[in-house]
């Protein structure tokens, strides 16, 4: 049943979003493995992948993420800010960890090797948003390089907007290539929309990271169910900006 209501709704758990991903078969090829964070889920997620992602289930903006890698069968470097720091067993990972997470939930996620332009590594975001008529669109896309020495490439901590084609250019991909991702990218945009339609109608807007590894797959990270507007402002070119404040009045998000 489709209920009429104005404004939009929001989910904050990653966890409970992964789990709508998971459960779409197509989508879930695109979802890199995560578990929520306990010592077992540790230890598997560290012996099956050599970097794994530590995330807050309910953060946001790249903040409160670690990287771990393991550089030796029992030796793991964990860098989290400006902070890097070993540990030679798992148990002491384990309990590093958990002071990072201070008694929140944490997701472990596989690590993805993010395709890098001019050595910054990168990733890509799929804006959908809802038309009047309540029918999806994928209204903007952008690319956003991290930061070097950074584990996360958002804006709030360093990152730079960038446009999909010319990065893809520089990082060496034809446009028969290009012509693909961006294709793939709606593709995933507008599955996910439906996905998430099935949770709520009320859901107006969606943002996907999406990472491209360096072997050229593509692995949806996180849904947003607010993305930030104001990062577009950044990009010279004004035409996302505008577009995306174009679909955001038709739901009040924005005058
Ligand atoms: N599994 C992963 N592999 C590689 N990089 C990741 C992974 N998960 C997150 N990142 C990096 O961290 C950034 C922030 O992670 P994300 O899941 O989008 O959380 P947030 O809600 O804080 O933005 C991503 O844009 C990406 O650059
Ligand atoms: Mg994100």
């Amino acid at each position: 049943m489709l209920r009429k209501d104005s404004g939009s709704i929001s989910v904050k758990s990653k966890w409970t979003k992964t789990k709508w991903l998971l459960s779409d078969h197509v989508l879930r090829r695109f979802v890199p493995e995560t578990k929520l964070f306990t010592r077992s889920s540790l230890n598997e997620m560290t012996d099956r992948y050599k970097m794994v992602y530590f995330k807050p289930t309910n953060g946001t903006g790249g903040s409160g993420i670690a990287r771990i890698l393991r550089t030796s069968p029992r030796k793991f470097r964990v860098k989290k800010d400006a902070r890097t720091f070993e540990v030679s067993s798992a148990s002491a990972l384990f309990d590093q960890l958990q002071k990072i997470a201070g008694g929140r939930s944490y997701l472990l996620q596989k690590g993805i090797y993010l395709q890098a332009c001019r050595g910054l590594p990168f990733d890509l975001r799929m804006t959908m948003q809802k038309t009047g008529g309540g029918n999806w669109v994928p209204s903007v896309m952008f690319v956003k390089l991290g930061k070097p020495n950074k584990v996360v490439t958002n804006y709030h901590q360093g990152g730079k907007l960038a446009l999909v084609e010319q990065t893809l250019q520089r990082s060496g991909y034809t446009s028969t290539q290009i012509d693909h991702y961006k294709r793939q990218l709606k593709m995933l945009g507008i599955q996910t929309a439906r996905r998430f339609d099935r949770h709520s109608v009320r859901f107006k807007e969606l943002g996907l990271d999406v990472a491209l590894d360096r072997n050229g797959r593509l692995w949806i990270l996180e849904v947003n169910t607010r993305p930030n507007f104001n990062a577009l402002k950044s990009l010279a070119d004004k035409s996302l900006y505008r577009t995306i404040v174009r679909y955001g009045k038709m739901y009040g998000r924005t005058k």
